[in-house]
């Protein structure tokens, strides 16, 4: 009788164990997943807002877990050429507003968040000083852009929202944040929570940009 209950008691641990552990493997298989959201969910929905619902904020440290992914992206021989001027303080906010054109002042109100993306001149694309090939500083871009797709996409499997802007007053972001010289003023990014469904852009079809060989 003893050794029924201690049998009944080994099995059913047994399918404990074995269920928990069902349910891990199955998890460990969805690994292309960001919380609940998959990959493809966030490449489909992450599109450029224009209009932000200005009752919700974003902390710091949610800013810092975005910046924290675009230390995953790639960039040439590993230079990690990007910085980042990260506005927050409502008046920090409102001096970017003012320096990014009238009409995306507009679209980009009610954002709480605004980050200004630079990198680092005579970095990427560079070797012992000297330029590699016709590109140069080109790939100091190339590895800012691909450094603010990261944001972006991290951003949007959060549940944020962004804009990139390239309209802007470099020269005005330089002086209000204090930029050096040594560093090319890229884009300005606004990030909040979208207030309306953003609208489709049109793709061209691929076989117009695309050749297989
Ligand atoms: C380098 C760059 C600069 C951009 N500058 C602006 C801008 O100043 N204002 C704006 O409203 N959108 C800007 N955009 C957003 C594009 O218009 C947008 O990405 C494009 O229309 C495709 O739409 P989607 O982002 O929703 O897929 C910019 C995008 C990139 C990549």
């Amino acid at each position: 009788m003893k050794n029924n209950k201690l049998n009944l008691l080994f099995t059913a641990v047994l399918a404990l164990l074995m269920f928990t552990g069902c349910s891990n493997k199955e998890n460990e298989n969805k690994t292309v997943t960001s919380g609940s959201v998959s990959f493809d969910e966030v490449l489909a929905t992450r599109r450029s807002v224009r209009s932000y619902d200005p009752s919700k904020t974003i902390t710091k440290e949610e800013v810092k877990e975005l910046l924290i992914a675009t230390q995953e992206a790639p960039s040439w021989a590993n230079q990690q050429p990007s910085k980042y001027y990260v506005a927050m303080s409502p008046e920090k906010v409102a001096a970017v507003q003012e320096l990014v054109g009238e009409r995306n002042k507009q679209n980009i109100a009610g954002a709480p968040v605004l980050i200004v993306s630079t990198f680092e001149k005579g970095k990427s694309g560079f070797f012992r000083g000297e330029q590699t090939n016709e590109i140069g500083d080109g790939w100091g871009a190339y590895d800012n852009g691909l450094s603010n797709a990261y944001f972006i996409l991290k951003a949007r499997a959060k549940g944020f929202d962004t804009l990139i802007m390239g309209m802007r007053d470099s020269d005005s972001l330089r002086s209000l944040f204090n930029i050096p010289e040594n560093e090319v003023i890229m884009a300005v990014i606004s990030l909040g929570y979208r207030a309306d469904e953003p609208r489709q852009p049109e793709h061209r079809p691929l076989d117009e940009v695309v050749q297989f060989f």
